[in-house]
Order: structure tokens, then sequence, then C-alpha cells
């Protein structure tokens, strides 16, 4: 197989929506995640649009995409539950938890993905890491917070910078913090949701992945949280 990054993508797209087939009934509706490996995820899940019900959106960008291939968008308050969410992730480690939002859409994404009973992660290979951080770690926060969260994230050993020209879906700025090394994920995550001006951090612990597809060079491998 290929190694050719947007052909992983493009794989690792396909197997979700065979994965996900079971769960594509008349009345389902599926939790749909934002990025470069989502949007291929959605042209290939709005070739099965009648094959369920609708999608919740985690994004504009998504919600746009999905509309445009035929597919009915709810918004979370109208419903009560999904079989699953489908996202990829800027970091994956071996337990399955994640560092999202490199995008920027962690907050609508962690909301999208707590309402799914099954969070199914797509990834390539290069997204694999024994522990996350390499990646800077996104946070949302509200405007009046940046300096604070900013000097806390220092002192956590982190080295925090605005992300330049950019507002999330809700209308606020994301700190993006480089330098750290998350060996208590779950840990950190609950710790930076208790600063104050904080809306969402980047890792999905509390609620990681239940399944990753990972495309490689020796095709689309599956692995379950442990
Ligand atoms: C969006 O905010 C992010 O969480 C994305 O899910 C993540 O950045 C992965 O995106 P790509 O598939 O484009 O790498």
């Amino acid at each position: 197989m290929t190694t050719d990054p947007q052909a992983l993508k493009q794989a690792v797209a396909q197997a979700a929506v065979d994965y996900i087939e079971p769960w594509l009934t008349s009345d389902a509706v599926i939790g749909v995640g934002t990025g470069s490996t989502a949007d291929l995820f959605i042209d290939a899940l709005c070739l099965k649009r009648e094959s369920f019900r609708a999608a919740v959106a985690s994004s504009e960008r998504t919600a746009e995409r999905l509309r445009q291939g035929g597919v009915t968008v709810l918004t979370l308050n109208d419903v009560a539950s999904m079989p699953v969410y489908v996202d990829g992730a800027d970091e994956i480690n071996p337990a399955l938890e994640m560092i999202k939002g490199g995008g920027g859409a962690l907050t609508r994404e962690k909301i999208v993905a707590s309402v799914a009973e099954r969070f199914l992660c797509i990834v390539d290979a290069s997204k694999q890491v024994e522990w996350l951080g390499r990646f800077p770690l996104p946070i949302e926060v509200l405007p009046m917070a940046v300096a604070s969260v900013m000097r806390r994230a220092v002192a956590l050993g982190g080295q925090p910078s605005i992300r330049t020209g950019f507002m999330t879906d809700n209308g606020n700025p994301i700190v993006d913090v480089a330098g750290l090394k998350i060996l208590d994920a779950p840990g950190l995550e609950v710790e930076l949701n208790n600063l104050p001006g904080v809306v969402t951090n980047g890792i999905f612990a509390l609620r990681r992945a239940d399944v990753a597809l990972v495309a490689g060079p020796r095709g689309v491998e599956t692995r379950l949280s442990h």
C-alpha cells in the first residue's frame, strides 16, 4: 500500500464508513468530526446518505460539507443519542487518548463526542505517539483569560502562543501550548478544565477513542482501547 499522506487519509476515511455500516440505519444520527481526514470521511459518508437519518456536525465547516453532500444536519439539542462519532486527531497514544483541535474545532468536537455511544478515531500512522505533547496543545479560552491561562501554561512547563488571525466557531481565541510532555492525560485534562476562562482543552482522555483506525503502509489497522 501507499505511503502518500492523502491516499492514507482516503483509505482510512473509506474504512471508517465500512466500519460504521452496522449503525447506518434509518433512524441513526451520526456524529461527524472536523479536519482534512474528516472531510474525506464526509465525502464517503454522503454516498450512503439514504442509509441513515441525519448527522450532527462538530463545526460550521463540517455542517456545510455534509449539507452539500445531501445529508440532513441536526443540532445536538435535537438529538438524544448517536451510535458513533467519527473524527481525526492530531496525536493519539496507545491508550487511544488524543490531542485534538489543530483545526480549532475542539469544543464542539468534545461536546458531540460526549453524547455519542462510541468514538471512532481515524488517523494515518504519523499521528501515533508514545506520549502526547509533541503537537502543541490547543486550548480555547475566553478572550479576557488569555494572559492568565498563558501564565498557567508556562507554570506547567509549556510554551504558549496565541493562534494568530484565528477565532473558533464560538468566537474565542485559541492558545497553543508547545513543549508539554503529557504522561497523565486525564489528570492534565481535568487540571486545565479547572482554570477559569478555559472553554475547552484539546486533550481527549476523559472521553478517549473506543476504536482507532490507523492507515499505514501495510493497510488500515484497527486498534481498540484497553
Ligand atoms: C479539528 O479541530 C481537529 O481536532 C482535527 O480533528 C485534527 O486536527 C485532525 O485533523 P486532520 O485530519 O486534518 O489532521
